[in-house]
């Protein structure tokens, strides 16, 4: 499977500056792998015009209604309207910041597809839940719950991203992660694609690209700078 390199700016980048990186990735005319970029709402429109169609554009969450009355919210419809092909939903950040359960999760990977936008939807452990033993468990739990009936290998992609590597520069070991995605392919099956994500950055990429049932990586702080970015992408599998 050819592998994809997600980058998620999370609450970073400002106009011109952010839409010059996005121009040298679009210049890189990258062909080693399938890439992403999800950058804040207000950029995805002219992160679209800016990539030309050469950097498909994403989005980082997305209210589960498609309208109505719900102030500062934006829905899966508006993303696609914007440009956006698909929308990470389930982040940590989300999960822990703003309370979202699994339940919900689900509901704006439903609101993703109803829009005709992939999801990729997250999970993760925490560090106690790991240290408790219990990361598989969790695991299993938040696939069960987050996503829903009707996911294919052409709507969804899953990200597994333990929570305690996120921004940290910690990362599990190879074992740890080839286990977790092993647990994911076995409940998701062939073909769907499982990212990892969590403190991934042009030094331990190809380790971490080279991993079995490692199909990408979903990238934050590194993907901030197209150059480093471009590194990783670089290390994923030919
Ligand atoms: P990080 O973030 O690469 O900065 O650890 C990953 C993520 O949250 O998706």
């Amino acid at each position: 499977m050819r592998q994809l390199i997600a980058g998620n700016w999370k609450m970073n980048g400002l106009g011109s500056a952010a839409l010059a990186e996005i121009a040298v990735l679009r210049a890189a005319a990258v062909t080693r792998a399938d890439i992403l970029i999800c950058p804040p709402a207000t950029l995805i429109a002219r992160a679209v015009w800016a990539a030309k169609g050469a950097v498909p554009i994403g989005a980082q969450d997305c209210h589960a209604q498609a309208s109505g009355a719900f102030t500062g919210d934006i829905s899966a419809e508006m993303l696609k309207d914007a440009g956006a092909v698909t929308v990470i939903v389930g982040h940590s950040e989300r999960r822990q910041l703003h309370g979202e359960s699994d339940a919900t999760v689900a509901d704006k990977a439903r609101a993703a597809w109803r829009a005709g936008l992939s999801a990729i939807i997250c999970v993760g452990e925490t560090e106690a839940e790991r240290i408790a033993g219990h990361a598989l468990d969790v695991v299993t739990r938040q696939l069960e719950a987050s996503v829903p009936p009707g996911a294919t290998a052409d709507n969804t992609a899953v990200a597994y991203e333990p929570v305690w590597a996120i921004g940290t520069g910690r990362t599990p070991s190879d074992a740890e992660i080839v286990e977790m995605h092993a647990l994911v392919r076995g409940r998701l099956g062939a073909g769907f694609r499982i990212l990892y994500g969590g403190s991934v950055k042009p030094a331990n990429a190809a380790a971490i690209l080279g991993l079995a049932d490692v199909d990408g990586a979903l990238v934050g702080g590194a993907s901030l700078k197209a150059s480093d970015f471009l590194a990783i992408v670089e290390a994923a599998r030919s």
